[in-house]
């Protein structure tokens, strides 16, 4: 698969996971592409939690679905009704998730490219993150990124220390296929917005 294809192919998945096993080579070269991402001052800040425990996983899907029902009750209307079919995890259908943790104290103090602007390690990250949702789509296997979480939970349930900050929970694993259409565009939450709507030519008031 070309990386164009990989590109096009990538899903964030939530019910096509099948829980079958993942061989141990496979799984090292989807982790080997998150870490060959680029990053600020080469500080390389991620960390990647590996969680098959089942206990943990409950644990953390209990904590998702109460943040769930959180934005839930911030909605009315058609947007509740709509959010109201969208499955927003596969945490436990899924056959293993990766966590991925920042950890700013990684080269530093010297950071260099990131005294001006501290989040350039946090971007870092979301690289590594791509680079193993794309290795992952070329290996045929699903990801789901959750975010529905609150960041201290995830770090007390992992016992991350307190300096690195939880970015990720990715689920991870094979998959009975993938989908063509996002599922929030399927289910008419929001769709993708032409490529001219986000260009501008030389200053920002000028668009397209
Ligand atoms: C930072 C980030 C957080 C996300 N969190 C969630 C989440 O908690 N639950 C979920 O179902 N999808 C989550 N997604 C997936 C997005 O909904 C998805 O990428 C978007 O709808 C486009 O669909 P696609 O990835 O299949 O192209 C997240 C994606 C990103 C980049």
């Amino acid at each position: 698969m070309d990386v164009y294809e990989a590109i096009g192919r990538r899903r964030d998945v939530r019910a096509e996971f099948t829980g079958a096993p993942l061989d141990d080579d496979t799984l090292r070269r989807v982790l080997g592409a998150a870490h060959a991402a680029p990053s600020v001052g080469m500080s390389q800040p991620w960390d990647f939690v590996l969680v098959r425990d089942p206990e943990t996983k409950r644990a953390f899907h209990a904590h998702v679905h109460e943040e769930r029902a959180a934005f839930a009750a911030t909605l009315a209307g058609e947007r509740a009704e709509t959010f109201e079919r969208i499955k927003i995890d596969g945490i436990l259908e899924s056959t293993l998730s990766v966590v991925v943790g920042y950890d700013p104290s990684r080269g530093s103090p010297a950071v260099l490219g990131r005294h001006a602007i501290a989040d350039a390690g946090l971007y870092s990250v979301c690289l590594a993150i791509e680079n193993l949702w794309l290795a992952a789509t070329a290996e045929g296997l699903g990801v789901g990124w959750v975010s529905f979480y609150r960041e201290e939970f995830l770090r007390d349930l992992l016992d991350m220390p307190e300096h690195v900050r939880p970015v990720a929970w990715l689920c991870l694993g094979p998959v009975e296929g993938m989908q063509e259409v996002p599922d929030l565009e399927r289910h008419g939450w929001r769709s993708r917005v032409p490529l001219v709507e986000v260009l501008h030519a030389e200053r920002y008031a000028r668009k397209g």
